[in-house]
């Protein structure tokens, strides 16, 4: 059977940088709680000409360009955020539009931070139904957009940026196994709302007000132990044990939740890519730009076992296991 492999990857983080300095002119806070408490020192803000689709569009073109395809062999283009630059069309097409990917079908997904192992997992099925097939997989986010700044709880720990890669099927390598979950109850614990969207008689001036919602501490207790179970159900498995994983690459989302969970997984720290103190959480983005780091820094071998994990709203959560 063949499997979905990476042929090349792709990001692209705006140029605006927010320090944690910049933070505390904002709101009551400081440096220090936010590098203790989060692992986070600067975060990307998306500016002019750095909408979601041209931050997707920009990492697709990088991804493309690695693994050798040109945009119009693309038959899937799929994005996942929570962000999307419109509500319709979807993120994707403005993507097929903007690198000129005319033959491909294109739509977006949201699974919050888990968006991007959603899509993977999606993009391994189409493949492994024809494994001829070019997918162009995208994670992006302008999360900023979506924040209330004045809400310290919140506004010091997500940033803007995209990640992509370009998948097709391969016979010895590629996606071996995923676990996908979501508890749908627990919403109340993270959320962004869209009034405009449930409440048709909603007055104009009452459509604001749609930020990031969060119970931190909820989270992240369930964040842990979620993702700690996806990975041991799945390394059970396939009976592989984490000493046979040459490289982690979680949902960056706060420095205590990742090395808790390197912790209780009992992984060695070097072997858990970590770049959440550069670019904060940037939600579906996040594990493909990780991804697109750790290729680019040569920590990826042809035939290493990688595993990802991840963990957001929904709740949504899982873990995949790819050979690369
Ligand atoms: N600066 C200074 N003080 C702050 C700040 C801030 N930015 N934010 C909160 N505080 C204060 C609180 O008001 C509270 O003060 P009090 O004791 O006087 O009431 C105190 O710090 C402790 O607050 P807690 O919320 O208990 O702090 P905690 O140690 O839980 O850290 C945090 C908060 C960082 C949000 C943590 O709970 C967390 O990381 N949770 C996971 C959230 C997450 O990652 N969400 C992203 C989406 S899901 C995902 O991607 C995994």
């Amino acid at each position: 059977m063949h499997r979905a492999v990476v042929l090349g990857t792709g990001s692209c983080l705006p140029r605006r940088v927010l320090t944690n300095d910049d933070l505390e002119q904002m709101v009551d806070t400081s440096d220090e709680w936010i590098s203790a408490r989060t692992g986070i020192r600067t975060r990307r803000i998306a500016g002019t000409g750095e909408q979601n689709y041209q931050l997707a569009s920009q990492a697709a073109e990088k991804a493309l360009a690695a693994a050798k395809v040109s945009a119009e062999e693309i038959d899937l283009i799929a994005v996942a955020t929570l962000t999307p630059h419109m509500m319709m069309p979807s993120c994707a097409c403005f993507v097929q539009a903007e690198i000129g990917a005319k033959k491909a079908f294109a739509f977006d997904l949201n699974a919050a931070c888990s968006g991007f192992l959603y899509g993977l997992d999606m993009a391994d099925k189409y493949i492994v139904a024809n494994p001829a097939m070019k997918v162009l997989l995208i994670g992006s986010e302008t999360l900023s957009a979506r924040i209330n700044w004045e809400d310290r709880n919140t506004c010091i720990l997500f940033g803007d940026g995209a990640g992509a890669c370009v998948l097709t099927g391969a016979a010895e390598r590629g996606i071996v196994d995923c676990n996908l979950y979501s508890d749908g109850s627990l919403w109340k614990l993270l959320y962004m709302d869209s009034p405009a969207s449930r409440n048709p008689d909603l007055l104009i001036e009452e459509r604001n007000g749609c930020f990031m919602q969060m119970t931190g501490r909820d989270v992240f207790k369930h964040a842990v132990r979620a993702m700690e179970n996806a990975v041991l159900d799945l390394l059970d498995r396939q009976q592989v044990s984490i000493n046979e994983v040459s490289l982690v690459i979680p949902h960056q989302a706060n420095i205590r939740i990742l090395n808790k969970l390197t912790e209780r997984l009992g992984v060695d720290q070097e072997k858990v890519f970590i770049n959440v103190d550069k670019y904060g959480n940037t939600s579906a983005a996040s594990i493909p730009i990780a991804l697109d780091e750790a290729n680019r820094q040569k920590r990826l071998e042809q035939g290493d076992l990688v595993l990802f994990c991840s963990f957001g709203g929904g709740f949504t959560w899982g873990s995949l296991l790819m050979r690369w």
